[in-house]
């Protein structure tokens, strides 16, 4: 895999200054910021809105990726694209019903747009919207928390995906991993076609950041 992206999730960070965390990530290697944005209603955690996401822009050089856990993201994506995020990632498992819509909008704001898919949501989806989506993010725990357990088996599903994307021509959509990411499963994700790592308590707990981080990189 060439330029594998790490992408450190700040929801186990201390909620009391973002900005200082993600710019210690941004220090220990990170290539982008990854914002667990949750509502309370798609997901039962309440995290940060666009004004956090704002201030994390401010403090950091790379790209912040937006993953909105919302019920209405399609009320959300301007404020998330003003702030300053390149990526912004919304679910079909949410009340949107016109993801099509949504998808072209965030293009339309000037960012990348991403669809994340439950661990039970079928790729299929993507047949239909495969040149709006910039990045897929395969979810390998249910949402809504740090620190959960992978789910195994998802690398399956992500060469289904990358067969889909490629077969509609998008070679360039990014395919990302979300949940319980670590050194134990990263490789079998990556040979199976993920280009993006995010993971939250295997690098924010861990002692050196720096270290978890590279040791992900080390699977490309
Ligand atoms: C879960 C979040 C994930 C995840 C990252 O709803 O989308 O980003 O929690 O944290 P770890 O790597 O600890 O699962
Ligand atoms: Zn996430």
């Amino acid at each position: 895999m060439k330029n594998l992206i790490i992408a450190p999730s700040v929801l186990g960070c201390n909620h009391g200054d973002l900005s200082q965390a993600s710019s210690e990530l941004q220090n220990a290697g990170a290539d982008w910021i990854h914002l667990d944005v949750m509502d309370g209603v798609f997901v039962p955690v309440l995290t940060f809105g666009a004004g956090v996401a704002s201030a994390i822009c401010s403090s950091v050089s790379i790209p912040v990726d937006a993953h909105l856990m919302v019920d209405r993201p399609a009320d959300l994506i301007e404020d998330f694209a003003k702030a300053g995020c390149t990526y912004i990632t919304i679910h079909p498992e949410s009340s949107e019903k016109h993801i099509h819509r949504v998808l072209g909008r965030i293009k339309e704001l000037g960012c990348k747009a991403g669809l994340a898919l439950n661990p039970a949501t079928s790729p299929e989806i993507l047949k239909w919207v495969a040149p709006l989506v910039d990045l897929v993010l395969v979810m390998t725990v249910n949402p809504g928390y740090g620190g959960q357990k992978h789910i195994l088996g998802m690398h399956e599903k992500v060469t289904v995906i990358r067969r889909i994307l490629d077969k509609a021509g998008c070679e360039d959509t990014l395919i990302s991993i979300d949940g319980g990411v670590d050194s134990s499963n990263a490789s079998k994700l990556v040979n199976a076609g993920a280009s993006v790592l995010v993971s939250g308590s295997y690098i924010t707990s861990s002692f050196d950041q720096a270290v978890a981080i590279d040791t992900l990189r080390s699977f490309e």
